[in-house]
């Protein structure tokens, strides 16, 4: 038994956080933003608006495209790092309760940036074992929640949004998910960390005055890993399986920083129009970047039945991954 990717769908909140709006908010400028990131703006969630809304409905789409019913999915991951509650219950629970999805098991997976490839290769283990046949797994993120709006160094960076996809069982090699890379370094887990809520500092007067609750990043830093890692992971998970860059329609890389998508693109030799580019008008949307930017090259029909595509990601941990698939969805 192999496991294939079945269908996509996103859903982007309607609210845009623009380069200009954040120019009345911080000391920053378009200009340096556009010229650092590629980041001209982003969608930033409702009040009312939670991480398991927005995940409800990208996983609507998706199992509505795949041709499926609720009761066909047996398995519902949810990769976030902003679930609705920190510790209990599970994101992936509330989100198959509102989407009316019963007594299947579902659980949430914490790996930033990376989780959504993270998530595909566990449905991938799930399925190949033969214990599970169609499973949902979505990245979503109200990353707002995180932001310190008056720290320049990360407000400019990151949005809102979900993205989501039916993994299910073919027999068909021609179809299934060639390969998953997927590592972790906790050596570097000082370089992305929210401080607060947890064990190390549960929630008191002092999280609150030292803003222990935002999302603190060495930019630089995990920039300059960032793209060591993607460029030497991408290359052996194609030398592995005898591919050529040259050969991948579709690179889909993490949006979090144009400059590192052009620094791997150019190492791996891809032309522009491999090149899948989201981060301009989502910024960095963490587990739901890679489904986001997949939804948007198969909504404006780039993406085409049985093109492969090669997703690359990484982010706090540090975690990061890669993976080598053919869409096996049908066109809309
Ligand atoms: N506006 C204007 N100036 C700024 C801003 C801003 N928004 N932010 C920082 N600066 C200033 C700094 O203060 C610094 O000034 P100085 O030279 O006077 O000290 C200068 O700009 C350069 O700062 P750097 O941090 O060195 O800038 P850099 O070119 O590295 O860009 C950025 C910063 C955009 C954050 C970049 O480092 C980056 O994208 N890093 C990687 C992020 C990433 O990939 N994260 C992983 C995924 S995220 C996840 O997992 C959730």
């Amino acid at each position: 038994m192999y496991a294939k990717f079945h269908s996509i769908g996103a859903f982007v909140p309607s609210k845009i956080l623009s380069n200009e709006d954040l120019e009345k908010m911080v000391d920053t400028s378009d200009e340096w933003i556009l010229k650092r990131t590629g980041i001209k703006e982003r969608h930033i969630a409702g009040d009312n608006e939670v991480t398991s809304d927005m995940a409800a409905k990208a996983s609507k789409i998706a199992i509505e495209r795949a041709g499926l019913e609720l009761e066909d999915i047996d398995l519902v991951v949810c990769a976030t790092v902003t679930p609705d509650y920190f510790n209990m219950p599970a994101t992936a629970c509330i989100i198959s309760d509102k989407i009316g999805i019963k007594n299947v098991q579902a659980f949430d997976i914490s790996a930033a940036c990376s989780g959504f490839v993270y998530a595909l290769s566990i449905a991938k283990a799930f399925i190949e074992s033969g214990m599970k046949k169609h499973v949902l797994i979505i990245g979503a993120e109200k990353f707002s929640s995180l932001v310190d709006y008056t720290d320049r160094s990360t407000c400019i960076l990151f949005g809102d949004g979900a993205g989501a996809a039916v993994i299910s069982a073919t027999d068909n090699k021609d179809e299934a998910i060639v390969d998953i890379h997927a590592s972790a370094d906790g050596s570097y887990a000082d370089f992305l960390v929210t401080p607060a809520p947890g064990s190390v500092n549960p929630v008191s007067q002092k999280v609150i005055d030292e803003g222990l609750n935002f999302v603190q990043m060495k930019g630089n830093e995990t920039f300059k890993l960032a793209v060591k890692t993607l460029t030497k992971d991408v290359k052996s998970i194609l030398a592995k399986n005898g591919i050529e860059s040259k050969d991948i329609p579709h690179f889909i890389p993490h949006q979090a920083n144009y400059r590192i998508i052009k620094a791997v693109g150019d190492a791996l030799k891809m032309t522009e129009e491999q090149v899948v580019l989201t981060v301009e008008k989502y910024g960095n949307t963490s587990a739901a970047s890679i489904p986001m930017a997949i939804n948007d090259i198969y909504e404006s029909g780039r993406l085409k039945k049985g093109e492969m595509m090669l997703l690359d990601t990484f982010g706090g941990g540090l975690t990061w991954a890669s993976a080598l698939l053919p869409f096996a969805g049908e066109l809309l």
